[in-house]
């Protein structure tokens, strides 16, 4: 009797253990918050590159190199519990040093293009490195997702672990008036948001327009049109065949421009519209009705893995590009081939070619005043 009472009591013991770890597994309770630093190579001339982990030890992780300010890798949960990383990249330093479509970077001093890589300031006219055809694209031959960025510092609080970058551009750098001091927030919240905050100072007037160019697929399908998205804008800006904005502001009015609810990436995406033909997909600037950090301007989500992302921002637009220039060429992270439409970037930020567009939101940062801009990413499972 004894022993059965002994057996029972082992067996419910063990039943309770068990369940207690399940839970803990899930709720990803385990570890405490970190940032652990460690090398990831060296640059010949300029130097050591760091990557920065970020863990919040509710089972997401943000991985940042210093060169370019990249994020190297971004890790949440799916439905089942396992972890994965949602973004395009390379495991190791020197895949980031070849020639790749700004996985992961900042963008700077200017996310998206400006026409003819030219602009007037006060009368005077700049000209700008040419990089993409006739073309300024993404801040020109040597922008800010190719130069080491200073650590300023890192360091947690209560619910959020932070790293701060920091780059000066040298004025005349890629043809930009003005030295300009660049500051850049990383967050990874408890929360599973990233916050990336941007300032910058000028000493001479100057555009800015700063963004992160992440490339996401949020299940490792070979494309992402079966994701679903929903961008709050009722407007986009069409563009010419070099990608440049026409000025004219559209409606998206139930066309393939619409994602006002939630729709498939892939719906409309080989529709027989001239804007679809020119981007070769989407790679287009959408107009957001209500930019906000309180509520989202913009998800996304994968029925495979069940991830969602949530995007807020104070940018009045976001470029949505589906990854459209991406051919299959590329061999990324754990040997993976990047084919046509593997990624999607959903780039905050000012219109294209604003310098050029006296009625678009202004770009242009005068001395004296502050830069500053913030988007958040939160990801959850639905
Ligand atoms: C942006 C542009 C695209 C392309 C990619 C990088 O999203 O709008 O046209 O240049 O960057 O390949």
């Amino acid at each position: 009797m004894k022993f059965l009472a002994c057996i029972i009591l082992i067996a419910f013991v063990l039943m309770i253990s068990c369940d207690s770890s399940q839970r803990d597994s899930r709720s990803g309770n385990a570890n405490s918050p970190s940032i652990e630093v460690s090398s990831f190579g060296r640059i010949p001339d300029a130097g050591e590159v760091k990557m920065y982990k970020l863990d919040n030890g509710r089972g997401m992780v943000v991985e940042i190199i210093n060169y370019g300010a990249i994020i190297k890798s971004i890790q949440v949960p799916d439905d089942k519990g396992d972890i994965r990383d949602i973004t395009l990249g390379f495991d190791r330093l020197e895949g980031y040093l070849t020639e790749h479509p700004y996985f992961g970077t900042v963008i700077g001093r200017y996310g998206n293009r400006i026409a003819n890589g030219s602009f007037q300031i006060d009368g005077q006219q700049y000209s700008l490195a040419t990089n993409n055809g006739p073309n300024h694209l993404h801040g020109g031959l040597n922008g800010f997702d190719k130069v080491l960025w200073d650590e300023v510092r890192q360091w947690k609080d209560q619910d959020s672990l932070h790293l701060e970058l920091s780059y000066l551009s040298p004025d005349g750098e890629e043809g930009y008036p003005g030295n300009l001091q660049v500051i850049l927030r990383y967050s990874l919240t408890s929360n599973n948001e990233i916050i990336i905050n941007y300032k910058a100072r000028t000493d001479q007037k100057t555009h800015v327009n700063l963004t992160n160019h992440s490339y996401f697929n949020l299940d490792d399908s070979p494309t992402i049109e079966d994701h679903e998205l929903k961008i709050i804008a009722s407007q986009f800006t069409p563009v010419d065949n070099t990608l440049i904005p026409t000025g004219v502001i559209d409606n998206v009015s139930g066309g393939p421009f619409d994602f006002t609810s939630l729709k498939r990436i892939g719906e409309h995406i080989g529709s027989n519209n001239q804007q679809i033909e020119i981007g070769g997909g989407y790679d287009h600037n959408f107009v957001l009705n209500k930019p906000s950090l309180e509520s989202p301007s913009i998800t996304v989500r994968s029925n495979l893995s069940r991830i969602a992302m949530d995007v807020y921002t104070l940018e009045p637009g976001v470029q949505f590009y589906t990854g459209n220039f991406l051919d299959g060429s590329i061999v990324g992270k754990s040997g993976g081939v990047y084919e046509k439409r593997s990624g999607f970037c959903l780039e905050t930020q000012h219109f294209p070619d604003s310098p050029n567009h006296e009625d678009f939101p202004s770009t242009l940062l005068n001395p004296g005043e502050e830069y500053t801009t913030t988007t958040i990413y939160r990801f959850y499972n639905f």
